[in-house]
């Protein structure tokens, strides 16, 4: 296997952070492409080179391509905040899909031979049934989901009229943070679960809103697949070697564990690891949320070599919370 120079476009965001991470571990060569606008400099490693700017221009894109004889990319770089899509489709078409399409013209002329997309469940709007398969329906209920799903369809057409493969790998409910304490979720507004509880647990909020207790699930709180940001992270890893070693087949796969929790039972993870207990306010439904989503995983198993290194609520609150307590500490340093 070729371990060809690898371009992450968001590097310097959440998951193309612990992406750059995993790629060094491993042996890639890496740069970063990131605009800064939810990501920070601070969580690229040193020694990556890094562009500061958008993958929308074409001229920055081009010349690091050429420059440093890019032969893969990781495609993360986007807007993912589903109320937000809603509000701004336009900026997520924009950001999503325009841009995407920028970057992977750029890709093409300049021969660019592996795409791996960032993709989301999201796709798969409010599923029929659990866990969900990939070939389950694509009816995505929001312009975020949209936004990535047209991506998904660019790439499969592109791929078949010019020389690249391309994998798109479909992520549950990220969350957690390097074990090694190198990189985890800055939190400029932040919406998710895990981020906010954590947020709870080291005083920078008084509670924890909890969305909704009447859904159709034993405890009435919506159930999702916790996947540790680092395991996704090495996922990537195992799909580009993967893509390389098959450069005429696609890759289009679920990640997550296969193991559904409820909200309640992120909170109650949350409070074995505290001294307090997180205050839990309960209020209604959060518009746009579907009540159940768990991954069906046997193509990752299966196709990838990979497998779960940091599996379980437990570590993955652990590492989320330890991350917060870091941030929490460098705040009161000022
Ligand atoms: N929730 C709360 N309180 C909060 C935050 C979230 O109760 O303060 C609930 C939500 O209502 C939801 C669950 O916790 O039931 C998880 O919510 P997140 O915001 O953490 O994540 P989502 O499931 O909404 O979003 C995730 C990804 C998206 C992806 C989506 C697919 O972050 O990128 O799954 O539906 F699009």
């Amino acid at each position: 296997m070729s371990k060809v120079p690898v371009l992450v476009t968001g590097g310097a965001g959440y998951i193309g952070s612990h992406a750059v991470l995993a790629l060094k571990d491993a042996g890639w060569h890496v740069a970063v492409i990131d605009d800064l606008s939810t990501g920070t400099r601070e969580v690229v490693p040193e020694g990556v080179p890094f562009y500061h700017g958008s993958i929308a221009e074409r001229v920055l894109v081009d010349s690091i391509i050429d420059e440093l004889k890019i032969g893969a990319i990781m495609h993360f770089a986007g807007s993912i905040v589903v109320p937000e899509s809603v509000e701004k489709p336009l900026d997520y078409y924009s950001n999503n899909t325009v841009a995407s399409h920028g970057l992977v013209e750029a890709a093409v002329d300049g021969g660019v031979k592996h795409i791996l997309f960032s993709s989301t469940a999201a796709v798969y709007g409010a599923p029929e049934r659990v866990p969900i398969e990939e070939e389950d329906a694509k009816l995505p209920i929001n312009p975020y989901g949209a936004s990535k799903l047209m991506t998904e369809r660019m790439l499969s057409d592109a791929s078949v009229a010019h020389p690249f493969n391309y994998g798109a790998l479909r992520y549950f409910n990220v969350a957690g943070a390097d074990p090694k304490g190198r990189s985890g979720q800055i939190g400029k507004g932040s919406t998710h679960l895990i981020k906010i509880a954590a947020e709870a647990a080291v005083g920078k909020r008084p509670h924890v809103s909890v969305y909704g207790t009447d859904y159709p699930t034993p405890d009435g709180t919506c159930i999702r697949d916790y996947i540790h940001v680092s395991d996704l992270a090495a996922a990537h890893v195992a799909a580009l070697e993967w893509l390389t070693g098959h450069p005429d087949d696609n890759l289009v796969m679920n990640c997550g564990y296969g193991k559904g929790l409820s909200v309640l039972e992120v909170l109650d993870a949350v409070d074995r690891h505290t001294n307090m207990p997180v205050k839990r306010v309960m209020e209604g439904r959060r518009s746009g949320d579907p009540p159940e989503l768990v991954a069906a995983n046997a193509k990752l198993l299966e196709t990838l070599d990979w497998r779960p290194e940091y599996a379980g609520i437990d570590r993955i609150v652990g590492d989320a919370l330890e991350w917060e307590r870091k941030l929490a500490e460098r705040n009161a340093r000022g």
